[in-house]
């Protein structure tokens, strides 16, 4: 599946929902803001700007990030912006020990437990990520693998974190019940992972390749309630869920909606929850 999405649809987009944040807490000023700007950008006829549109594709993860791999790491995605400080605090609280990244990309938090002294295992479903890790992380090991059947023995890790995969499969249970297998009585789980508000409201895994085309891979709203029935499935217990939230600092402010409605884009995205974190432990 292959969607034309033009910028005119898209700031729409964001006016409505910056539109739809005031309807109780705003005011009929502002409303009337939103809806001048709506009528400015539907009316115009600069078809050279407001008509301007890019093929977005959709890839399954393993085409996704194959084409992904080479621009991953560049600054400025919104998701990371908010996620790893809040995963980076769970993960400094847990002693050196064998720690598992699940779905480690590029290395993005091997690299941080390799930092804290931990000897860390990376897997991935990705040859052209785990390349990448290998390079940034060279005291690390790699391996390819898929979270539903994880390439390790059991209750060997005592630590593990999986941060922005989740998303991608259609159901969380056998990904979970597969890190609590391979994680040790006592041992932690970090996940981390887009917040089902996003995914919900048409936020997706979308990003630019190093050709300059675009796509996306799927993310899957899991909301808390299939996370809390797979833990208890698994015998994992919640020791916190944390949901960080976009402030104007965030990187979807500087986005290219920003650049065209800055006003409706901090309307549309400031508080709302970017990441949902949580933190695990093994029975
Ligand atoms: C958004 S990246 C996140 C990478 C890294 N964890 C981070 O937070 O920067 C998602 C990663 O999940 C991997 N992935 C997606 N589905 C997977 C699966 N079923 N099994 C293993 N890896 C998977 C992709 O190959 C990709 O490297």
């Amino acid at each position: 599946m292959t969607r034309h999405v033009r910028l005119r649809e898209f700031l729409v987009g964001v006016e409505g929902l910056a539109l739809f944040r005031n309807l109780v807490e705003g005011d009929d000023a502002t409303a009337e803001e939103r809806i001048e700007e709506v009528r400015r950008i539907v009316g115009s006829d600069d078809e050279a700007t407001y008509g301007l549109g890019i093929d977005v594709p959709e890839l399954d993860a393993r085409a996704g990030y194959a084409r992904w791999s080479a621009t991953y790491d560049e600054p400025g995605n919104p998701l990371i912006t908010v996620e790893e400080p809040v995963v980076h605090e769970l993960l400094v609280e847990a002693p050196p020990g064998l720690a598992l990244d699940a779905a480690c990309g590029t290395g993005r938090h091997a690299r941080f437990l390799a930092e804290h002294g931990h000897a860390v295992v990376g897997v991935d479903g990705s040859p052209e990520m785990l390349a990448r890790a290998t390079v940034a992380v060279p005291t690390g090991s790699f391996v390819e693998g898929g979270l539903e059947q994880l390439p390790l023995c059991s209750g060997r890790v005592d630590l593990a974190v999986c941060a922005l995969a989740l998303g991608h499969l259609v159901e969380l249970g056998r990904a979970i019940a597969e890190l609590a297998r391979v994680v040790r009585p006592g041992g932690r789980i970090v996940l981390a992972d887009l917040h089902p508000t996003m995914s919900a409201t048409g936020g997706q895994a979308l990003f630019r390749a190093a050709d300059g085309t675009s796509a996306f891979v799927r993310e899957h709203p899991h909301l808390h309630s299939e996370y809390l029935a797979a833990f208890a499935a698994s015998g994992l217990e919640v020791r916190r869920c944390l949901e960080p939230r976009f402030d104007e600092s965030a990187a979807v402010m500087q986005g290219p909606a920003h650049h065209f409605v800055p006003e409706a884009t901090v309307a549309a995205f400031r508080g709302l929850p970017g990441a949902l974190v949580w933190d695990l432990e093994r029975r």
